[in-house]
């Protein structure tokens, strides 16, 4: 099995703005990281296609527009996996009840598809199995501004820098950026009443290390040169807290972010900014960090 494990979790978190401020945090990406592969591949793939089979309708959508979209998109994803070497690749099942379904069976990546409309970046088909706590059937169809609603400060910080950066990304330059959630819960699928619902209650400093996983959204944007649409990929990378307090200067840049969000943001990130409270206990109580680590800037 080929292993790309040079991206962690762990490895894609960065400094944030101070004071808060969300940010495009885009970077070039270079194409042999735009679909990853892992160990996890066999494991992850079967566990996705149940969930197609048991939540097609909240997972799968496709505008009868976006067809040629998921035909390009199609060679590019098998053109892409067929030169990664010594990768055995199956073929798109020609069965399945959709193009973009079939993609989404071979890789380990969520996709949406986004096209330009007179109301703005839209998007018109997607295969989203395992959102972070996210309703995707909401998001049919939707434009960017839609789709981000519940997001706090999206229409202040981000909205206009999204559209202009959709409509000027070009072909031979895709990016990536990241999001990070704190979670209880590792389950590959997260239904979004997981972010407020009531943290389990039985985390506590003792356990938060192994109970606690820091979960990174690897976020791929590429334009397809013929149809002209931009291909969002989201790829879930996973850490338990003890693996990531392995580099403590990671783990405090993340605490100290968080510490930094605004209540309102606070409140949308509701998970994440009540385990990260536990989390520095454990990383005080323990020796991993100190409170000038915590305090630095
Ligand atoms: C450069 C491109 C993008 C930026 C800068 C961006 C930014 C963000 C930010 C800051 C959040 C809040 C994340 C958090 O919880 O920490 C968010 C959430 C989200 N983003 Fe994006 N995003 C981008 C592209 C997209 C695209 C292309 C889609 C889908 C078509 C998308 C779908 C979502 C969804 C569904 C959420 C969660 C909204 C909810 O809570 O219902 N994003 N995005």
């Amino acid at each position: 099995m080929v292993e790309n494990g040079s991206i962690t979790a762990a490895g894609l978190i960065s400094s944030d703005p101070d004071p808060f401020k969300w940010r495009m945090g885009v970077k070039p990406l270079e194409l042999a990281n735009w679909l990853l592969l892992d160990e996890q591949r066999a494991r992850e793939l079967e566990e996705i296609g149940q969930l197609i089979d048991r939540y097609r309708d909240d997972i799968i959508y496709c505008e009868s527009n976006a067809i040629p979209v998921c035909e390009e998109l199609a060679t590019e994803v098998l053109q892409h996996l067929r030169q990664i070497p010594g990768f055995e690749l199956a073929d798109l099942d020609d069965q399945a009840p959709s193009l973009i379904e079939a993609i989404r069976r071979i890789i380990q990546e969520d996709i949406c598809v986004l096209e330009r409309r007179p109301s703005g970046w839209t998007m018109t088909a997607c295969a989203v199995a395992i959102p972070t706590q996210w309703d995707v059937a909401s998001k049919f169809g939707k434009t960017l501004d839609t789709i981000h609603e519940p997001v706090p400060r999206y229409d202040i910080d981000l909205s206009q820098a999204m559209s202009t950066f959709f409509d000027r990304l070009r072909p031979e330059k895709p990016v990536w950026r990241a999001n990070r959630t704190l979670t209880d819960d590792p389950s590959l699928r997260l239904v979004p009443k997981r972010r407020h619902q009531p943290m389990r209650n039985d985390i506590t400093v003792d356990n938060v290390a192994d109970q606690v996983w820091l979960r990174v959204e690897y976020q791929t944007l590429r334009r397809l040169a013929q149809s002209d649409a931009i291909i969002f990929t989201i790829r879930i990378l996973r850490q338990s807290i003890r693996s990531v307090a392995v580099h403590p200067e990671v783990l405090a840049e993340l605490l100290r972010s968080v510490s930094r969000l605004p209540a309102d943001v606070r409140d949308y990130k509701d998970s994440t900014a009540r385990h990260a409270e536990i989390i520095k206990e454990w990383a005080l109580s323990t020796g991993v960090l100190t409170q000038q680590s915590l305090e630095k800037h």
